[in-house]
């Protein structure tokens, strides 16, 4: 195996940047594919937090090659920031970076964009909740053909032309959506910073679609890493409760340019139980004092916006979803940990809609909404400890990882029992 894809399985946050700082001792180069900065992704070190949202959760291995592809969102200033954050920690001081010159540009219309919507929506009930980092409006240019990529910011006059023809159509609904038409100084000033942060990004920049396929030629290992999760799929997750781009593997061909049969192995990041941040059905969603002592206990906040996320138990037609969607072909099982000291632990195992039993959601979002989850329920476990291996864990916990990969038909290829690197009892290694 040497071309390996991380994907979420759920909605997001499911621990893919502790899993692929693990992994990313096996690769050569790590690969961020999708998305932007609505990302974050959490390491820990010996202790030490380090969150990322554009950089490669790989970075924390000073000599192996970081790429961010071309089908990436990327917000300059966003990009600078964390490169300086990851500087002062002596990390990417070897060229390791290299940011795709076809990647999008996100510019601050389109954070103004997002968020006026968001407003909008939520004074009537229909906010996505997303984060507000520009991410829709970035993706919607892309493909209405009028985006701006990371390679015209060295280009003054054709970006000044791009910025000129966009907001030339976007001016009106920034208006009718309640902002202030932009003035002349503030456009100038977003192309200055945009043309100053190219600058600096330069020595970054380069040809990464190309830089991948050679890797893949010379048979080094190739680690992609993906954002948000299966669920939150532009075209298969809960639309149009989701995010604006491909989260599941497919979308590591294209953001690479690779095509599918380069792709050794997927590997799915999947919680021990469930969290959803933002609008959408979420059917085995927890509210009160359950959902509250399960978003307490796994820290669950989002690591970019800071929201509470909305907690509930594991859903395996929601898993079955996500291992079909990306043809995972093991599991990694994170945070089994944070459901220590309960007394019982609920599991669903399928829906019940119409009279009908469903071993993945509904398609259409109104049925998702009236589906019932049918709960299995597992008797609770004590503290983890330092379990290193499936044997040191309490049979009860043990019991319950081995009935979820069973019935989401796939192997655990790890568990995880904490946030930091050393908490972790690895079960194969998808490099083989
Ligand atoms: P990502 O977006 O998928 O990379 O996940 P996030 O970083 O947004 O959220 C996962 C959170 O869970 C982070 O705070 C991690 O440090 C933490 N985490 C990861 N694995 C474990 C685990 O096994 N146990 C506990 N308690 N925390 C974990
Ligand atoms: P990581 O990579 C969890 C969610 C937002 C919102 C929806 C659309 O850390 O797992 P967007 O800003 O993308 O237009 O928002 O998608 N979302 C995430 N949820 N983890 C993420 O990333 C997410 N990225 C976007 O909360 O519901
Ligand atoms: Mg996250």
């Amino acid at each position: 195996m040497s071309v390996v894809v991380v994907v979420g399985a759920q909605w997001g946050d499911e621990g893919k940047g502790k899993v692929v700082d693990l992994f990313t001792e096996r690769a050569d180069l790590v690969v961020r594919y999708g998305g932007g900065a609505n990302a974050g992704h959490t390491l820990v070190i010996e202790g030490k937090k380090l969150v990322t949202h554009l950089v490669p959760s790989g970075v924390c291995h000073p000599g192996k090659g970081c790429v961010l592809g071309d089908g990436m969102v990327i917000d300059p200033h966003t990009l600078l920031d964390e490169i300086a954050e990851c500087q002062a920690r002596g990390l990417l001081m070897k060229n390791e970076l290299v940011v795709g010159r076809g990647a999008h540009v996100i510019l601050p219309y389109h954070k103004l964009l997002d968020g006026l919507r968001e407003d909008r929506g939520a004074t009537r009930g229909k906010a996505i909740g997303t984060t507000r980092r520009g991410i829709g409006p970035a993706y919607e240019a892309k493909a209405a053909r009028r985006g701006v990529r990371v390679r015209d910011l060295a280009k003054p006059e054709r970006l000044r032309e791009l910025v000129a023809g966009n907001l030339d159509e976007l001016t009106p609904l920034i208006v009718h959506l309640g902002g202030s038409a932009p003035t002349q100084a503030e456009v100038t000033k977003w192309i200055d910073d945009a043309l100053r942060a190219g600058e600096q990004l330069a020595p970054y920049v380069g040809e990464a679609g190309r830089l991948v396929a050679d890797a893949i030629n010379a048979k080094q290992h190739v680690l992609f890493e993906g954002a948000q999760g299966c669920l939150l799929d532009l075209d298969h997750g809960t639309y149009p409760y989701v995010t604006s781009s491909s989260t599941i593997a497919a979308g590591a061909c294209q953001s690479a340019g690779l095509g599918p049969t380069q792709i050794d192995s997927v590997v799915g990041i999947t919680k021990a139980y469930a969290t959803r941040v933002g609008s959408g059905p979420f059917p085995t969603e927890l509210h009160g004092e359950a959902g509250e002592r399960l978003r307490q206990a796994g820290g669950e906040f989002g690591a970019t916006t800071g929201r509470p996320r909305r907690c509930g138990w594991l859903d395996l037609p929601a898993l079955r979803m996500g291992v079909r969607l990306s043809g995972m072909e093991s599991l990694a099982l994170t945070k089994l940990d944070v459901l220590a000291n309960l007394p019982e632990v609920s599991v669903c195992v399928a829906y019940k809609l119409d009279g009908k039993e469903l071993d993945e959601p509904p398609t259409d979002p109104e049925d998702l909404v009236r589906a019932e989850p049918i709960y299995q329920t597992f008797p609770g476990w004590g503290p983890l400890g330092t379990a290193k291996s499936i044997g040191d864990l309490p049979p009860t916990a043990r019991a319950y990882v081995e009935t979820i990969s069973g019935m989401a038909g796939v192997p655990f290829c790890l568990v995880s029992i904490g946030p930091d690197r050393a908490e972790t009892i690895r079960l194969s290694d998808p490099f083989g």
